[in-house]
């Protein structure tokens, strides 16, 4: 301290748990925690993911019985992922009403659907044979518009399912205008898009392939954003604004802290960030090799990514963070 300035003492404010607590800028709460949660079709115990430890497949009942969970525990939403028996070049399971999703779907909002808002993946990677986001043109490449016509007609089964928020997760250009069109189509003027605006072709969705069983090969490195870019980022905020998204995301989180600051200080809709699988995995592992305090650790991260301006958080702890905050 200089001598000029003998009485400036940053440490005052952090010298007791009262004063911290009263100068914290960033506080978490429950309600704008989303669980992300797996149901699998055809399994009767639930399956426990290798790469997410304390993660699983859900079976229907257990997932009804895991949403009755997020709800009494005060959460904001569940996030519902489908995982199908039997998948193929377009996916049909995506759009069939008796597949898997739509049926939880059809569970969870049954069961819940009051205390919680319920989501699905609107996505074809859960349904392909070839782990692809989209369906494929002649020459292997993913083609966006047929994509888009696919994603309609998915977008239009999870909304007769009931879902309150469909997320649009394929990174096709023109996908909140193509869902957005067929749910007005069919009268569903109030089901809601949370759009997976900024995701980036990430390494850290790799314990994802395992919960979802994608047998993908290759990556999505030409359609999801590069990891370099900051700037796309904001030009898919405009459009997906532009084209109707209620919500925006940006994923991962943790590497892309700068990203969540840069489109919560640009966007007009709330910004959503989705700590994901590979996140949830790092720490995981490192608690369990005793090398970091784990509940810290959580919190500490889900408090950095508040910080940098997400308003909603999709997070495997969800459940478990809001105890802790309790
Ligand atoms: C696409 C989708 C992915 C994730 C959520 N939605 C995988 C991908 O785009 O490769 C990843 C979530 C996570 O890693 O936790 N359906």
């Amino acid at each position: 301290m200089s001598a000029e300035f003998p009485s400036v003492r940053p440490r005052r404010l952090r010298s007791t748990p009262a004063m911290r607590r009263l100068v914290a800028e960033t506080r978490l709460h429950p309600a704008e925690l989303i669980l992300p949660a797996f149901v699998r079709e055809g399994i009767t115990e639930p399956r426990p993911i290798g790469s997410m430890p304390g993660v699983v497949q859900h079976t229907r009942d257990t997932l009804r019985r895991a949403a009755v969970e997020a709800a009494e525990a005060g959460i904001g939403g569940i996030m519902l992922f489908g995982v199908p028996e039997v998948q193929d070049a377009t996916g049909t399971a995506g759009t069939d009403p008796e597949g898997i999703l739509q049926h939880a779907i059809r569970d969870v909002v049954s069961e819940v659907g009051d205390r919680l808002v319920v989501m699905s993946d609107l996505c074809l990677d859960e349904f392909t044979d070839h782990g692809h986001c989209g369906v494929l043109a002649a020459d292997g490449s993913v083609d966006n518009d047929a994509t888009l016509e696919r994603y309609a007609e998915m977008a239009v089964v999870q909304a007769d399912a009931g879902v309150h928020l469909v997320g649009p997760s394929g990174m096709m250009d023109g996908q909140v205008a193509a869902v957005r069109e067929a749910l007005d189509a069919a009268g569903h003027q109030d089901t809601g898009i949370l759009a997976y605006t900024a995701k980036y072709a990430s390494a850290f969705f790799g314990p994802f392939r395992e919960a979802v069983g994608s047998s993908l090969k290759g990556d999505r490195k030409t359609y999801q954003q590069d990891p370099a870019n900051a700037r796309e980022s904001l030009r898919e905020l405009a459009q997906d604004v532009a084209e109707g998204a209620d919500l925006v995301m940006v994923k991962p989180a943790m590497s892309y802290l700068d990203i969540v600051r840069q489109v919560a200080d640009a966007s007009p809709v709330p910004v959503a960030a989705y700590q994901v699988s590979g996140e949830y995995a790092m720490v995981e592992a490192a608690a369990a090799n005793g090398w970091i305090d784990r509940e810290r650790t959580i919190l500490e991260t889900l408090t950095s990514i508040r910080r940098a301006g997400a308003e909603q958080i999709l997070t495997y702890w969800a459940v478990e963070v809001a105890g802790l905050l309790r």
